[in-house]
C-alpha cells in the first residue's frame, strides 16, 4: 500500500514503507496547503519544472532532510544546485528512468514552459512517471493536451494519473477528460485548480466528463488516502 497526501495545487506526497516522496512542493504561498515546508519529511523531492508554483520550497526541504535527493531534469537540477544551494540532486531527462531503490522515476514530455523567479529559462517542462509498490503513477506536471499522451498510455500501465484541470496555464476539464482516453489510467486525481482565481475549476464537473473506464477521485486539500 502507498499513502498519498494532496497539499493542493500540484503538490502530492507519497509514503511507502517509511520512505517519503514529495512532488512539486509549493507550500508557502499556496492558499490550499495545510502543510508548512519545515514539516515535510522527504527522501526524494520530484520537480516537474522550475516555475515557482512547482519548485516551491524544494531547496528548504532538501536542506532540512539529510540525504534527501532532488530529482528533475538536468537544467532544473543545475538551477537547484548552482542557484538554490541544493547539495544532493539527480538529473534525468525526457525518456530516461532511474532506480532510486524504493521507487523508479522517469521523465516524460509536457507541453509547457520552465523558467525561474528571474524569468530565465530553465530547461523544459516535464511530466513524471513514478513506479512504486508495483504501481505506476503518472504526474503530468503543467501541460496542455498533446497526442503523445496516447504513446504514454500505450507504453505504460498507469494506475493513477494526476492531471491538471485548472485551464488558463494548462489543460482545462474538457482537454483533461480527453487525455484520460489516451492515457487509460485506472484512477484519475485532478490537480492545479482553485489555487488562484484564474485557475478556478470544478473537479466534480471533470469527474462527470471522464470515460467510464477510469475512476475519478477528488482529493481534499490536506487529505491522505491509501492506494
Ligand atoms: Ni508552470
Ligand atoms: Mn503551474
Amino acid at each position: 500500500m502507498i499513502k498519498i497526501t494532496y497539499n493542493g495545487h500540484s503538490c502530492f506526497e507519497i509514503e511507502y514503507q517509511g520512505k517519503n516522496i514529495i512532488i512539486d512542493p509549493f507550500l508557502t504561498g499556496n492558499p490550499n496547503s495545510k502543510k508548512k515546508p519545515e514539516e515535510v519529511k522527504a527522501d526524494l523531492v520530484l520537480i516537474s519544472h522550475a516555475h515557482a508554483d512547482h519548485f516551491g520550497q524544494a531547496d528548504m526541504i532538501c536542506k532540512n532532510n539529510e540525504n534527501c535527493i532532488l530529482v528533475s531534469s538536468f537544467e532544473v537540477v543545475n538551477y537547484a544546485t548552482m542557484k538554490k544551494g541544493v547539495k544532493n540532486a539527480h538529473p534525468l531527462h525526457i525518456g530516461g528512468e532511474h532506480d532510486f531503490g524504493f521507487c523508479k522515476v522517469k521523465l516524460t514530455t509536457a507541453l509547457h514552459g520552465s523558467s525561474d523567479e528571474d524569468n530565465i529559462n530553465v530547461g523544459v517542462a516535464a511530466g513524471l512517471i513514478i513506479r512504486i509498490d508495483g504501481k505506476t503513477i503518472y504526474h503530468a506536471g503543467d501541460t496542455g493536451l498533446f497526442s503523445d499522451m496516447r504513446l504514454i498510455g500505450d507504453r505504460e500501465n498507469i494506475y493513477i494519473a494526476m492531471l491538471p484541470i485548472g485551464d488558463n496555464f494548462t489543460m482545462g476539464i474538457n482537454d483533461a477528460a480527453y487525455s484520460v482516453e489516451m492515457l487509460k489510467p485506472e484512477k484519475v486525481i485532478p490537480m492545479h485548480y482553485n489555487t488562484f482565481p484564474v485557475i478556478e475549476s470544478d473537479p466534480e464537473e471533470f469527474l462527470n466528463k471522464l470515460p467510464s473506464t477510469a475512476e475519478g477521485i477528488v482529493m481534499g486539500f490536506g487529505e491522505s488516502k491509501e492506494f
